[in-house]
């Protein structure tokens, strides 16, 4: 069994609309996957699978040997623990300074500063941030809050990490500062990525393997190719 596997799965959402159709997809640990298609192809409801806010209306989602949509609700957290999450709406604390949403997740687990403080500087680094260590989120620019988001969503190292159009409406220049902050970070840390976007023009100068969704079929996967 691979690290990530969806299985025939269907999802339709209560309004009847079919968001996903036999979706088969197989994810081995460490790859750097592309999910791309246009809006309304149910990228964002991969995504949601993944980390059980919706469950499939048939078939199976697994994630190292787990049955996502089967999970008691008791080891809900323990599986979001181990996903790093880059959120569209960011969700930085905007009366912090840099390095305090950054270590956010770390002080959650309870790690020694020392090791923080380690962890901070190698992800500060990696996005060009450092000089803003000190510096109110408030005061950063588009481009460096969503880096900074980056960071905090893979700063623990999560087996997973999950972005869902994280370039948003940044330009062309800070969409690229991103994503290979992210493709950069996440190859050290030994996660799978899976980055959804319909804006194929950010993702064509990286490498990675790039799966295809539109009207919520998986139409290519240059896996195969
Ligand atoms: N909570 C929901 N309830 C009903 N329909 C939804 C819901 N979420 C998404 N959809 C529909 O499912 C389809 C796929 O959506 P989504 O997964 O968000 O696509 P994408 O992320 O590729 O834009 C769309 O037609 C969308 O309108
Ligand atoms: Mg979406």
């Amino acid at each position: 069994m691979e690290f990530l596997e969806f299985r025939r799965v269907y999802k339709i959402y209560n309004n009847g609309i079919r968001a996903l159709t036999n979706i088969n997809l197989e994810v081995r640990d460490g790859e750097f996957v592309f999910l791309l298609g246009p809006t309304g192809a149910g990228k964002s409801t991969i995504m949601k699978l993944l980390i059980r806010e919706e469950i499939p209306t048939s078939g199976d989602v697994w994630l190292e040997g787990f049955r996502v949509n089967r999970l008691e609700d008791e080891h809900l957290p323990y599986l979001r623990r181990n996903i790093g999450i880059v959120f569209q709406d960011l969700r930085l604390l905007p009366m912090r300074t840099v390095f305090e949403n950054l270590v956010f997740p770390l002080e959650v687990m309870g790690l020694r500063r020392t090791l923080m403080n380690r962890l901070a500087r190698d992800v500060l680094e990696v996005l060009s941030l450092e000089e803003k260590r000190n510096h109110l989120v408030e005061w950063l620019s588009g481009g460096e809050k969503q880096k900074l988001c980056v960071g905090r969503a893979v700063i623990h190292q999560p087996k997973l990490v999950l972005a869902d159009e994280p370039t948003g409406n940044l330009d062309g220049r800070s969409a690229y500062e991103m994503v290979s902050g992210l493709f950069q970070l996440c190859r050290e840390g030994g996660s799978t990525v899976i980055m959804a976007t319909h804006n194929e023009r950010i993702v064509k100068t990286f490498p990675g393997r790039r799966v295809y969704l539109d009207k919520g079929e998986i139409v290519r996967d240059n896996i195969e190719e």
